[in-house]
């Protein structure tokens, strides 16, 4: 078992702290619509009904050999969902639709608006694109079932189509959300041990097309000096014959897939048949150390949570237009904008560039064009459109009968002008809360079941039973108004497998610290540790504080501290780096770094600039820290370990305690002098 944890600086201790709020309730509209308005559902997906009611998602599912055992314990708690079930995601999203509705639109593209028109993609045409490039896949690339690929893709429908090509395959896709940089995706490139990187040449965003096709070129590079060859670059183009990647294409290595693609026009490829445990994709995510975690989702239990959330969260009906404004390189866009809505027969929308530009109204407008009626976006989005555009939507004429919020805790005094403003106080707000380990929604309302709490994300959703540990492993109860850390009690179908090539780590990092019994093949001994810091109403309702780990939320995008100090010692006279996260009125959370330079090492006019610079480099432009502060010193234990809670409490303006027992009390008023002034 792992030792505690000592957590010195979290998210959760400069959590905002607002008042609980009353309820808002659906209207009878609403309810009549819904797909989900059964309150026997919560009954039915109580812990004693525990494994056997997942049967009903899995049974939203087209499988070619139907399941056995539905939660298989035997290697807990790296758990098996639906065993002994034979199904391909990629025929779930697409093959099953055609017969009546091949002409519906399953993806609506809105580029940035250049000079490109809107693109509809029907089920038949995404059926037409899938089984052509999954055959380039097969006889160009040579992928097989069980190989990964990378991606490092931008927002544009050659994403999905990737990743379904891949699921027809059994070829376990890696995607790189499009803004990490070509070292960040070097790492990912060797854990996952890809062949084979999927990219494009450029994309636009702000009204710039942005060569994106260097990255794979440093990517490559990087991967191949750890040791990780790279046989073929495979390189969309975002506007063939119009223009291209500015950086020149390798020889013998880099291919244009429009250019090859011709080779295959008309091939159809039979989607294989994998096994329910089988891996789908990988999504990396950050952790407490400097090494991203690639989380491992299977393919049946993944697929069922996903595509029944969809169904009863987001309510979505196969008339509705639906759009998840992330990006589909998080784990948000890969359940929620790709297999959750196609396989539930949806039209999503993907979209390039942001909400904020040309101008604030970009989204209401694209909204009102496409009659979208199902809004999904973060808090950080709908501070920053609050803030440029509050008057906006009312300038629309689109009607969002559901709007969804999720990746950080939002405020109430937010949560009202999305509900009043954006949903035009007739669309019902639901709070997900929820991970990339988790696959789908934790805690939410059920739209037309259980009532809006603003600020609050709700309670665990049927068949997720939340619990809240203190320190010492007893039971925070309901209603005691006390912090502390959120588990969930048992498994569920959309759960992360493991992490790949990492079992121990994936066992100490979510399961050593409340485990009751190592040895045990029983769900009930593992209960899973979120990292997140929750408070639970007197009415079940739970209330996320943030993490509780070294991890910080920055606009909705999950950072790991260490990566980040990681990235800035490669700056050769950096000697120590220190990250806390630091409140922001639009983002939530952002990066202050702390820096000590090497015995020697003078800090020069370009040295906070340059470490910056690293740091966007290494990983990307999201990490940028707010402020690089050069420090004559950090604030110290006895035994030599950064005090990062006194540095936050610096950034924050808050107080820094009793710091009398540091080996060096005097530098915290030095630094507090720098930073406060
Ligand atoms: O701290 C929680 C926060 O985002 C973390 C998960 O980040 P990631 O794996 O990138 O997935 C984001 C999208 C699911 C959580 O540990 N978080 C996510 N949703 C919410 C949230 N915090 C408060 N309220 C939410 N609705």
């Amino acid at each position: 078992m792992a030792e505690k944890e000592v957590v010195e600086t979290s998210e959760a201790q400069i959590a905002v702290h607002w008042q609980e709020e009353g309820y808002y309730y659906p209207s009878t509209e609403f309810i009549a619509q819904a797909n989900m308005s059964d309150k026997g559902i919560y009954e039915r997906f109580r812990l004693e009904n525990f494994p056997n009611c997942f049967k009903e998602y899995a049974d939203l599912l087209d499988w070619y050999e139907y399941w056995e055992t539905i939660l298989d314990t035997s290697d807990a708690p790296c758990f098996k969902w639906f065993k002994g079930g034979k199904i391909n995601a990629s025929y779930n999203c697409i093959d099953r639709h055609l017969k009546d509705n091949k002409n519906k639109t399953a993806i609506h593209f809105v580029p940035e608006p250049i000079d490109a028109r809107y693109e509809h993609i029907t089920y038949q045409e995404l059926y037409v694109r899938v089984n052509e490039f999954a055959a380039l896949l097969r006889d160009f690339a040579g992928l097989k079932r069980g190989d990964r690929v990378t991606l490092h893709m931008p927002m544009v429908p050659e994403l999905p189509i990737a990743m379904l090509a891949c699921a027809r395959l059994g070829v376990i896709h890696s995607q790189v959300f499009g803004g990490f940089s070509g070292t960040a995706c070097a790492d990912r490139i060797i854990d996952s041990g890809s062949n084979v990187l999927i990219t494009m040449d450029a994309y636009y965003r702000s009204g710039s097309l942005i060569d994106h096709k260097q990255n794979a070129d440093v990517a490559v590079e990087h991967a191949e000096k750890d040791g990780q060859k790279v046989d073929k670059v495979l390189v969309w183009q975002r506007y063939p014959g119009k223009y291209s990647a500015k950086t020149p294409m390798v020889d013998g290595r880099d291919y244009f897939v429009n250019d090859l693609l011709k080779n295959y026009y008309g091939a159809r490829v039979e989607p294989e048949r994998m096994n329910s445990e089988d891996p789908l994709f990988l999504m990396y995510t950050s952790g407490t150390t400097g090494k991203p975690k690639g989380c491992q989702h299977g393919t049946g239990g993944y697929l069922a949570y996903v595509t029944g959330t969809s169904k009863f969260v987001q309510d979505i009906h196969p008339e509705d237009v639906y759009w998840c404004m992330a990006d589909i390189g998080w784990i948000t866009g890969h359940s929620y904008i790709v297999y959750g809505p196609l396989a539930n027969c949806a039209s999503t929308v993907i979209y390039e560039g942001v909400p904020t530009y040309p101008d604030a109204g970009r989204s209401w407008r694209i909204a009102q064009d496409l009659g979208v009626n199902i809004f999904h976006t973060a808090p950080t989005a709908i501070r920053a459109l609050r803030k440029i555009g509050p008057d906006e939507p009312a300038k629309y004429n689109y009607h969002f009968k559901h709007m969804t919020t999720v990746g950080e805790p939002i405020e109430p005094e937010v949560w009202k002008w999305y509900h009043k403003e954006v949903g035009k106080g007739e669309a019902i707000i639901v709070d997900t809360w929820w991970q990339t380990e988790t696959g789908g929604f934790l805690c939410s309302t059920l739209p037309a079941i259980t009532p809006m709490k603003p600020g609050s994300a709700g309670p665990g959703m049927p068949g997720i039973h939340p619990i809240i540990y203190d320190d010492e492993g007893n039971v925070v109860p309901r209603g005691a108004g006390k912090a502390g850390n959120i588990c969930i009690q048992n498994p569920w179908p959309g759960m992360f497998q493991t992490i790949w090539g990492d079992r121990d780590r994936f066992v100490d990092t979510y399961f050593a610290r409340y485990c009751k019994d190592p040895s045990s093949k029983d769900w009930r001994d593992w209960p899973y540790l979120t990292g997140d810091a929750a408070v639970e109403a007197e009415d079940g309702y739970f209330r996320i504080l943030g993490r509780i780990d070294d991890v910080i939320n920055v606009s909705g995008h999950r950072l790991g501290t260490k990566e980040i100090e990681s990235a800035a010692l490669v700056v050769p006279e950096v000697a120590e780096a220190a990250v806390v996260p630091v409140a922001h009125d639009i983002k939530g959370k952002e990066p202050d770094l702390y820096i000590a330079l090497k015995p020697g090492c003078e800090a020069s006019d370009d040295m906070a600039k340059r470490i910056s610079d690293a740091v966007c480099d290494e990983i990307g432009k999201i990490a940028k820290p707010r402020k690089v502060w050069i420090v004559k010193d950090m604030p110290k234990t006895r035994s030599g370990k950064i005090m990062r809670r006194v540095l936050g409490a610096i950034s924050n303006k808050a107080d820094v305690g009793n710091v009398m027992t540091l080996a060096n009390p005097e530098i915290v008023e030095e630094i507090k002098a720098m930073v406060q002034k």
